[in-house]
Order: structure tokens, then sequence, then C-alpha cells
């Protein structure tokens, strides 16, 4: 998704922006850009990766300036619909994340008053609006247009011969980071990091008026004060320390990642919210969805609760009747449809509770109450320690309504998690890595586990797969299995455990290659498979994460493999900020 950086102080703004960028480069994007501003304002802008293009934007001067990594949502990816767009003059540039859903109609009223475009995209407009008010004020320039604009912008405003930067946020994420007569402002923090741990969130509606001393926040016209906060994080999180990649890094931190979400505990708030809930409904997107998918069978039968999991893409529009405690599931914090979701949620009534990684992020700003994971900044865009973790922060949910009975096992399931990151899976990698499609398929929690392995495997190697209800697979798919088909089956000891079995030998009998993940000593199913990968024969909670780990694994060396982008996979972004 898009990114956006601003700076002002009294630091070369260039050398900033570009690095700034380079830390929102997880986000996923296809062009990059940027403007200082001098006596005038200077552009520079490309298509492509920072790397490739930042040589060309040395020349810019100033000591403020905006930059932006774009993630294409309206008009193809070139050098003039990339970002910072300027009005007709060239006095004013803008960098925008979000979308103008009124655009289509501001543009055609703006060219009807001889406003010449020269992008197709729905921010310029935001451009054009700001120059028709613009007299010298651009804080009132820029507040005087907002009101025009309908859907989500996070923006950030600079003008010829004005020393300032003005901002403003509706449902994309803004934060501001406060130095020492500097101000920098981002969608996230980790552009932040590495020069203030001090950061002001602004709120949907703000309008802030930046300039080096100081930046002033407005709400609806009047000034308003927000909170300073501090900065967990530290900008050595941010850095491959010595691995191939970020996500090989997140998924060897994931034994910390799990222990200190659990050694964080849930807060008393927090207890008693899951405590009084008579029923549950999660929503999430993507891997968030599948980490609730894998709560709801492991809480329904221990915590005799009604649990039900909704698509946060699916929720706004086919909203089911809402009783008890929404929990909204967001490694980011900041995805659209779950953010959606929600805001519908708080509009009934429901309480409501965020898991998210991201301190201060947008669904911690609408939740009742929020339970942070622990993991640290997750660069890589396909999610892997997040995953563990928000694991980790649910099933504190199932041990609390469960007389917290599971303290010991998940004080101890780190150890277990540290033990398959060094499993031997490269027999299995190589048959993935000559597949064009693979099947996961598992039974109960390991269902959900399927659809996560087959998430990572598609979104990082590009192999197309497909995580299945085992017991599914003979309803029609196993007009799919062939000899060049791989199933990556999951079958440990329980009471899915011999019809799983047979499951594997249907798989067999249509001559499919199966790779099965089964506990340590499972002879029996080893023999009966082509590959047999062992994961420690311990609880249940415990394998759910080992064989998830193992699955990431999987995904990864088969993406490396193939020598594809693994940090940051075609056409994906790390934080989906739209619908
Ligand atoms: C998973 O690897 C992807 N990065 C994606 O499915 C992601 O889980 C989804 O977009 C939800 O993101 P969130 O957890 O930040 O809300």
């Amino acid at each position: 998704m898009c990114g956006i950086v601003g700076y002002i102080g009294r630091r070369d703004a260039t050398g900033v922006l570009i690095q700034g960028l380079k830390r929102l480069e997880y986000r996923g994007y296809d062009s990059f850009g940027l403007a200082t501003v001098g006596s005038a304002i200077e552009v520079y802008k490309k298509v492509g990766r920072i790397s490739d293009g930042e040589a060309g934007a040395t020349g810019l001067a100033g000591y403020a300036g905006i930059g932006h990594t774009r993630w294409a949502t309206h008009g193809e990816p070139n050098d003039i619909n990339a970002h910072p767009h300027t009005d007709c003059t060239g006095r004013i540039a803008l960098v925008h994340n979000g979308v103008i859903e009124n655009y289509s109609e501001l543009k055609r009223q703006l060219e009807g008053r001889g406003h010449v475009f020269r992008s197709e995209t729905d921010t310029e407009v935001i451009a054009h609006l700001i120059e028709e008010q613009y007299d010298g004020d651009l804080l009132a320039a820029v507040s005087a247009i907002l009101p025009r604009l309908e859907g989500s912008y996070a923006v950030l405003v600079i003008a010829a011969d004005t020393q300032k930067i003005v901002a403003a946020r509706n449902a994309s994420p803004l934060v501001l980071g406060v130095g020492d007569a500097e101000v920098f402002a981002a969608s996230d923090m980790t552009p932040l990091l590495e020069y203030t741990e001090r950061v002001v969130y602004l709120e949907d509606g703000d309008v802030a008026d930046i300039t080096p001393d100081r930046y002033t926040i407005y709400y609806d016209g009047r000034e308003v004060e927000r909170p300073i906060e501090l900065i967990s994080w530290c900008v050595e999180d941010t850095r491959k320390g010595g691995f191939a990649h970020y996500m090989l890094k997140e998924i060897f931190e994931q034994p910390q990642s799990f222990y200190e979400t659990i050694r964080a505990g849930i807060d008393d708030h927090v207890r008693q919210m899951v405590m009084e809930a008579d029923e549950i409904t999660l929503v999430a997107c993507g891997t968030s969805y599948h980490t609730a998918l894998v709560f709801k069978y492991l809480a329904e039968p221990l915590c005799n609760l009604p649990i039900r999991v909704e698509m946060g893409s699916e929720f706004k529009y086919f909203t089911p009747p809402l009783h008890g405690l929404v929990i909204a599931v967001s490694q980011s914090g900041e995805t659209a449809d779950t953010i959606a979701a929600l805001k519908m949620a708080k509009a009934r009534n429901c309480p409501t509770l965020a898991i998210t990684n991201v301190q201060g992020s947008t669904v911690t700003r609408i939740a009742d109450e929020t339970l942070l994971m622990r993991a640290g900044p997750e660069i890589g865009v396909a999610a892997t320690k997040s995953y563990t973790a928000q694991l980790a922060a649910l099933m504190q949910i199932v041990n609390a309504r469960c007389d917290d009975a599971f303290d010991d096992v998940l004080s101890h399931a780190h150890l277990a998690i540290s033990e398959v990151l060094i499993r031997e899976i490269r027999e299995a990698v190589a048959l993935c890595a000559k597949a064009e499609h693979v099947f996961f398929v598992g039974r109960g929690p390991f269902y959900p586990v399927s659809m996560e392995g087959a998430l990572k495997m598609k979104e990082i190697s590009y192999v197309h797969a497909e995580g299945y209800a085992a017991g599914e697979l003979k309803h029609g798919p196993f007009a799919l299995l062939t000899p060049e088909t791989p199933v990556v089956a999951i079958c440990t000891p329980g009471p899915t455990y011999s019809v799983m079995a047979s499951n594997i030998k249907e798989m067999k009998a249509r001559r499919a290659p199966v790779i099965a993940l089964g506990v340590d000593g499972d002879k029996e199913l080893a023999e009966i498979v082509d590959i047999f990968i062992p994961i420690p024969n311990t609880h249940l909670l415990v394998q759910i994460l080992t064989i998830s780990v193992t699955l990431q694994l999987l995904a990864y060396h088969t993406a490396c493999a193939l020598q594809r982008d693994v940090d940051k996979p075609r056409n994906l972004a790390k934080s989906v900020t739209v619908e």
C-alpha cells in the first residue's frame, strides 16, 4: 500500500526522505517520488525501485519535503502517475495515501474551470483544489478543500516560498515524529525510528500545521492536543540482522515474539471483556482470518463458547446479526476491510477488542480495548511472526476462559518452535518448487492451518496452492490429483488420525505425491507417504504452532528455490488500506 513521508528541520530533506521511503518499501510499491521546497518546489519521481532511481533525486535542495511510494490504484505505474502531484502552477505539491471516491466529479468540475491534469490519478484533484484556494496561507487552503473530498486520505502538502508542511488525515494512517527543531511525518513509525522515539498519532479529521519548531493540530477548525507517545520499537528491529530476507529473520524471531506476547499477558480490562462474552465474533483478513479460524476450532470446544469468524471484506456488505464481543484481528491495524467491519460493530454497540501488532494503529483507536502482540515490526510482506503472535494472544483468551489451565503449555511453547526451525525439509521444497499446483489439507484446527500454509506458498513462491478440509478433497478436487500435484497433509494423533490416514491412502491411490506432517516416531504414517516431516509430539496448541512454522519455511525455501522476491512479492502490499 502507498507510503508517505515528510520532513522539515535542519537536515537536507532529500536524504531523510529517501531513507524514509526505503523504510516503507515493505508496504509494497511500483513507483516513488519526492519533492522539496526551497525557493521553489522541486519534484523528482520515477516508476520502479528506489535503489534504481534514487541517484536522480540527489539534486533536490531544501530543508523541507515530502515523499511517496505508490501502490497503483488509479492509473498504471509510470513516472507521470507517481506522486508527488502538483497544481497547474507547480507551486503546490502533495503526496497522498488513500482513495478519493468522488475524484471523477471533482476532476470534471476542475477541468471545466480550466485546470489541466497531467496524470490519471485520483490524487491530483487535491492539488488543483488547493490551488484555487491558495493565497499564501497553506493551512487555510488545505482546510478549505478537505470537506469536498469523499474517501480516505493521509496527505502531506508543501508550497513554494512557504517553509511548512500541512498534513491531514482521514481513514488512512499518519503519524508525526517529534525531534529537536525538526518534525517528521509518515504512514507508520518505521521511518521515524532512527530519528526520534516521540510520536503523535493524528486522528481522522485532524489537520496539522508543521514547521521545524512546532506543530499545531486542528480538528474541525479548533486547535486540539494529541498526546506524545513513546515508540517501543528500535531501528535495529527493522534491519535484516544478517538474514538473507526479512521473512527468514521474522520466521526465526518467532520463539521470542511468541514468548514476549505470552509474557505480556492480558490486562484486567481485556480479561473481564472475554470472560463476560457469551458469544464472540472475530473479523479479519488474509492470514489474520486464518488465525481467527484456528482460534474458533480451539476455543469453541475448550470454552464451550459460540464463536463466529467473518472476513472483513464480506462483513461490511453481508453483516451477520451481532451479539456479544467483536474482536478485530489485524497485524498492521490499518486494513481497510477490517476497520470498516470494526466501525460497524461499534455502531451496533458491540463491545470491541483489537488484537494488533502496531501500537497506535487505527484499530486501537476505534476498539474499546486492545490486546497488543509483541512481535516487533514485521517487514516481510508475508505474515509469519505476526501469525504466531496472534495465536499467542488468542490462546491467552482460551487460557483465561479455561481458568489458566494452559499456563504451562503456553509458557514453554516457544521452545518447540525453536526446535522445528532447523528441521530438514529440503526434499519437500524440491517437490513443491517443480509443481504448478499444491494442495494443503488437514482436519479441525489443521484445516485453517492448511489454508495459511497454502497462502504462504502462493503469495511468495507464486506456485498455486489451495488449503482444503481433508475430508472435502474427495468431493471434487480429487479430479485434480496427478503425479505432478503434491498434497501436503497434516496428520497428528487425535480423533481424526485414522480418517486422515485413510484420506492419505485415497490420495496415494490416485498417484498424488504426499508430504505428511506428523509427530516424531510415527512410522506407520511415514511408511504410507512420499515425504514425512516430523514435528515434536506435544500438546495440540503446540502442534499447531510447530506445523505452521514448518509450512512457513516450506513456502520460504520454495520461493528462494524459484528466485522470487521473497520480502516484496509482486502485486502485494504489507498493509491493504483500500477496500
Ligand atoms: C499474509 O501473509 C498477507 N500479508 C495478508 O494476507 C495479510 O495477512 C492481510 O492483508 C491482513 O493484514 P493485517 O493482519 O495487517 O490486517
